[in-house]
């Protein structure tokens, strides 16, 4: 096991109603004036904007907005929201949605007190030394973000998506989950956030590190209550007992919980990033068609960790071809993935001559000539991928 640090002090608000406590909560950690951020208009229709502006009022804070992030959310959207949080002098950052609106809201909460171009901390040209606070109402299980120090954000420009990686001062204060929040998803963005917890799980598992028996069985358990919870859901998208776990698992996935002391690899975010920014599909759904085409390529390459997800994730029998073993896992895993309704190839995801050169060009020009660890990949093998996913 390696040396880490884990620091992961967000706090948790879990369960029915817990919106109705975003007034106090706010209270308890300073803010005098919060900027609300939100998406394309689910949380106005749900009537969840309005409760949360009742909680705060009542709590004596008052509020501005900046509505309209979308799905892969944009550069030009954190401009907009650094001008509006430093002419209201806002000092909480309030995102009420998904990924996208809270990864929008750590953007701007690193370049509210910075100088220079927000953009610079995504490349690397600075660094985030100080940030306003940001507090998270979750409206859907997937990214993460509620419990990360990660911020993913795309260059409209140059369709550059970067992440930002800050957790002692991107990871959210407080973070309010109420599960019964996802009953109005539509199944594909359900499914989409299934595939990306999953997946975030996978790139800590797939590791050469030795001795992490305790992290493999966190994420060999959590995959497995994914899986279970999933089947549940899919019954019945009302089962509350369902929602809740996924909603949970979601966030044990990607607080860092599941790879401490792994030494990560992340080869297919970055391998999806891409696709998401060139061709703006849903991250999860870019994932359902990447995982299955690299974990394709490891069968040939280094079988080991992933015979062992085979076997424990999807009870494929134990034997001595590994290579075996791992491609009978990664059929299983396309077909739990077809079951909930994602694509696990290019066409299925509505790309039908996907340009693999550029895509792999654009992969190694942002992440320099090896991406990921469990394999390092030369912009070769990244071509080798994308044609596996074909
Ligand atoms: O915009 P609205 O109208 O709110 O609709 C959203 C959006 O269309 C809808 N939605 C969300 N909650 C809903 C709802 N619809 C009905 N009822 C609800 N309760 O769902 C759609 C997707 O929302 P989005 O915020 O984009 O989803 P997600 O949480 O999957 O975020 C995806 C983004 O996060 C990034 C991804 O790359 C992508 O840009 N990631 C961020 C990470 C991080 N910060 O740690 C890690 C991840 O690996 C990921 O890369
Ligand atoms: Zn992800």
């Amino acid at each position: 096991m390696n040396n880490f640090v884990f620091y992961s002090p967000t706090e948790f608000v879990f369960g029915k109603d817990t919106e109705m406590q975003v007034g106090a909560l706010a209270g308890k950690y300073g803010a005098r004036k919060v900027m609300i951020v939100y998406g394309g208009g689910s949380v106005l229709r749900s009537g969840l904007l309005d409760r949360v502006k009742q909680s705060l009022q009542k709590a004596g804070i008052r509020y501005c907005e900046m509505g309209g992030v979308q799905p892969n959310p944009v550069d030009t959207k954190v401009y907009e929201g650094i001008e509006i949080c430093r002419r209201e002098q806002a000092d909480l950052l309030l995102p009420v949605g998904g990924g996208s609106v809270i990864d929008t809201a750590k953007a701007i909460a690193a370049g509210v007190p910075y100088e220079g171009d927000f953009w610079d901390f995504f490349i690397g040209k600075a660094k985030v030394t100080e940030a306003l606070k940001v507090a998270v109402v979750l409206t859907i299980p997937a990214a993460g973000s509620e419990g990360s120090g990660n911020s993913v954000i795309t260059k409209v420009d140059t369709l550059q998506k970067l992440s930002l990686r800050v957790p002692e001062l991107l990871r959210p204060v407080f973070s309010i989950m109420n599960p019964e929040l996802t009953y109005t998803l539509p199944p594909f963005q359900t499914a989409c956030g299934i595939a990306d917890m999953m997946v975030h799980i996978m790139e800590r598992y797939f590791t050469n590190t030795q001795d992490v028996e305790i992290s493999d069985c966190l994420c060999e358990g959590t995959l497995t209550a994914i899986i279970k919870e999933a089947y549940r859901i899919k019954q019945n998208p009302g089962d509350y007992g369902a929602r809740a776990n996924i909603m949970w698992c979601g966030t044990i996935a990607h607080n860092g919980t599941c790879g401490v002391g792994c030494e990560e690899d992340w080869a297919s975010h970055f391998l999806e990033h891409e696709v998401s920014a060139i061709y703006n599909v849903t991250h999860g759904a870019g994932l359902s068609v990447i995982v299955p085409a690299w974990m394709t390529f490891m069968a040939g390459h280094n079988p080991k960790k992933i015979a062992r997800f085979a076997n424990r994730v999807f009870g494929v029998p134990e034997s001595e071809d590994l290579e075996e073993m791992a491609l009978a896992g990664v059929s299983r895993l396309k077909h739990f993935f077809r079951f909930i309704g994602l694509p696990v190839n290019f066409k299925e995801l509505g790309i039908e001559n996907p340009d693999i050169d550029r895509l792999a060009d654009s992969l190694h020009r942002n992440k320099g000539e090896f991406v990921g660890n469990y394999v390092k990949l030369t912009k070769q093998d990244s071509k080798e991928i994308y044609r596996l996913a074909l």
